[in-house]
């Protein structure tokens, strides 16, 4: 981390807002100074301002009862209603909600009204299916516009969704499954990815049989028109749709209503359940894309190019862009496919003017070269965004550069799964950027840098990012789990003044200024997505030749970090197989048990493992082995020649 901190100690480029781009910016430096005035009031007349409340509310943050928040407690909305009916009922039905682009080629333009008139047939389904208020939806699908129908449509009638990616395996889907209890599953035949139908309701058919289930249904939408397996539970939606009546009245729910759960890798091998509720959550994740993308949803064409099954795709694509009556880009496919300007044939396309992406996104695209971009017309790109992990300041330049035409603003978000939106970001009207900097908290939000002690580290000191006051957006708890969601992001500085804990490192420059410096904790950042080092030790562990096995994050040019393994094998097999044989047998064992972005890059096979005299695994040792570098202090290691021994064996 040293070699990065003092690249970005260099970095002395700034960018203020042209006087054009200010002028006409939606989030001006008054948003800073109401919420310095009074927060609580400042995210009040947010709520108010950006949503419709169906009851409004008196209350508006309960922190009587610390870490368990409740913002807007007495007040009631329908988050579906939000984001549908009030727009059409202000007379924007004609506005496109949806450009879909699927992987194939195939399009469709759907409006505000087509949109409203979908999720109320969807919810009348769901209401046909006996699901009721508070009942968990599990939603496996591709990137179609029946992802973001089905996740509205759960929230219309008060139920809760837990999306999953649809590149889980059936035995991460099955768990997710089991821990919320879901009644239901919506999924499709398959999606469309890099030229090929991906199958996606076989694993739900794996996942749900031989073992007792909650599921009573399975809600199938044709995508690919594949052969499927069919069950006494399975129905399509496309019947169901047609079966049902096509008005649905939205009624209004209390604030803290549960609106989803989304599992994400935490530091043991359980995924936690993050909880997210109603009122707050919507308030946060509008004011955010309303100021930090300087939305003008009259002319603006936004594009965020992450899935539904990740935070970004919840906050970003679904929640933040139509509770704003936005007009956005959904695609189904990946940048490369069936050609590497894939990407920017959509933005030119649609004239697509902000959009929102990855950095590992960003890094692919520089290896390849600026030709292909430069082949397209990119001049409606009025404003670019970059989440997921740290943005080094030569992508944040490339993008600025080569996507922008050098003026576009480029705004770094840092949020998390668990904080629901944009905590750190610039706001492009207003801030003077720095590349590779999230540089200040998003006004209303209270963000720290401490020391191990919890004392602040002052400009110029790196330390710990937390966040010291409860923000509207922030998870509510892990699901089923109120103990684990103290523990891990409550207790670090102590019990007397709650303070959370977000798990990364970050310094404070000269100016105050935020740099992320990735996690400190037992996460891997791995293209954006994030991936727990227990849990595929565990995967690992489970495979019968493994007898141990400790997983490290490696640092890569390209996905930022990439999965390294080290594994040691029984005896007997080792004598029976090639190592070639065992990578391939693991590489797959924990594809199939997780997902292929867990598979290992890399897996070292050694006969030991560096561990102190407690037993602990010193993973940073590893790291070293993992990134070609020396070797660190080995001075705790029970046995200092084990280093030696496994970097002998690499040879
Ligand atoms: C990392 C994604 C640096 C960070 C929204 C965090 C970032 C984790 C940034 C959350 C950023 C996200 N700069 N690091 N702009 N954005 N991260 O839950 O380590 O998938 O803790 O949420 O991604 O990942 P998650």
């Amino acid at each position: 981390m040293s070699v990065q901190i003092d690249h970005l100690l260099n970095e002395t480029r700034r960018f203020a807002p042209t006087a054009d781009f200010a002028n006409q910016a939606i989030g001006t430096s008054k948003l800073y100074a109401n919420a310095a005035d009074d927060r609580l009031e400042f995210w009040a007349d947010q709520a108010r301002d950006l949503l419709h409340w169906h009851k409004p509310f008196t209350k508006v943050l309960d922190w009587t009862n610390p870490p368990f928040a409740k913002w807007f407690e007495d007040g009631h909305l329908n988050v579906a209603w939000n984001c549908l009916d009030r727009h059409v009922l202000a007379g924007h039905g004609d506005r496109v909600a949806l450009y879909f682009e699927g992987e194939p080629g195939d399009s469709r333009a759907i409006t505000y009204a087509e949109l409203t008139a979908e999720v109320k047939r969807a919810a009348n389904v769901l209401t046909k299916l006996g699901v009721q208020a508070g009942d968990r939806v599990a939603i496996y699908l591709p990137m179609i516009p029946e992802a973001v129908i089905s996740m509205l449509a759960v929230a219309r009638i008060g139920a809760v969704h837990s999306v999953i990616f649809g590149g889980f395996s059936a035995e991460s889907l099955r768990s997710r499954i089991d821990d919320a209890n879901a009644v239901l599953v919506i999924t499709a035949d398959g999606g469309y990815r890099k030229g090929r139908v991906t199958p996606l309701k076989p694993a739900v058919d794996m996942a749900l049989t031989g073992v007792p289930t909650t599921v009573r249904n399975v809600l199938v939408v044709k995508r690919t028109g594949n052969e499927v397996e069919w069950t006494d539970r399975d129905l399509w939606w496309h019947d169901e749709l047609a079966s049902v009546d096509a008005e649905h009245e939205a009624e209004g729910f209390p604030a803290e209503n549960p609106l989803f759960i989304l599992y994400t890798s935490g530091t043991t091998g359980k995924p936690k359940g993050i909880l997210h509720t109603s009122g707050g959550y919507l308030t946060q994740v509008a004011f955010t894309h309303k100021n930090v993308f300087d939305l003008h949803p009259e002319t603006d064409v936004y594009w965020c190019t992450a899935d539904v099954g990740w935070i970004t795709g919840h906050s970003y694509v679904t929640y933040g862009p139509l509770a704003n009556g936005a007009t956005q880009v959904l695609f189904e496919g990946t940048p490369d496919t069936p050609h590497p300007g894939r990407w920017w044939e959509i933005v030119e396309k649609y004239k697509v003017s902000i959009l929102y992406t990855a950095p590992t996104a960003i890094r692919t695209f520089m290896k390849l070269g600026r030709q292909i971009p430069q082949g397209f017309d990119l001049s409606s790109l009025r404003l670019l965004g970059s989440v997921g992990e740290p943005i080094n300041p030569e992508a944040w330049m490339w993008y600025r550069e080569v996507i922008g035409g050098n003026v576009a603003p480029v705004v770094d978000t840092w949020w998390q799964t668990e904080t629901g939106a944009i905590m750190i970001s610039a706001l492009p009207g207003v801030t003077v950027t720095k590349p590779g900097a999230a540089q200040v908290p998003i006004p209303g939000v209270a963000i720290d840098v401490l020391d191990e002690a919890g004392v602040h580290v002052g400009h110029g000191n790196g330390g710990l990012l937390v966040v010291t006051e409860p923000w509207p957006s922030m998870l509510r708890g892990i699901w089923g789990d109120p103990e684990r969601f103290i523990e891990t992001y409550w207790e670090k500085f102590g019990e007397e003044n709650p303070r959370y804990f977000a798990g990364d490192g970050a310094r404070l420059d000269e100016d105050g200024d935020i740099w992320l410096l990735g996690r400190v904790d037992d996460v891997m950042n791995v293209s954006g997505h994030r991936l727990s080092t227990a849990e595929i030790e565990s995967s690992l562990v489970s495979h019968p030749m493994t007898a141990e096995a400790a997983v490290v994050g490696a640092h890569d040019e390209t996905t930022g970090q990439a999965v390294v393994a080290f594994v040691i094998i029984k005896y007997s097999h080792l004598e029976e197989s090639s190592h070639e044989d065992i990578q391939a047998v693991l590489r797959a064992h924990v594809t199939q048990q997780i997902g292929a972005i867990a598979r290992p890059r890399q897996i070292f096979i050694v006969n030991e493992l560096p561990k102190t005299r407690s037993g602990k695994i010193i993973r940073r040792l590893l790291q070293d082995v993992a990134e070609g570098r020396e070797i660190g202090d080995t001075t705790t290691l029970a046995d200092t020649s084990v280093m030696q021994v496994i970097k002998s064996t690499l040879r």
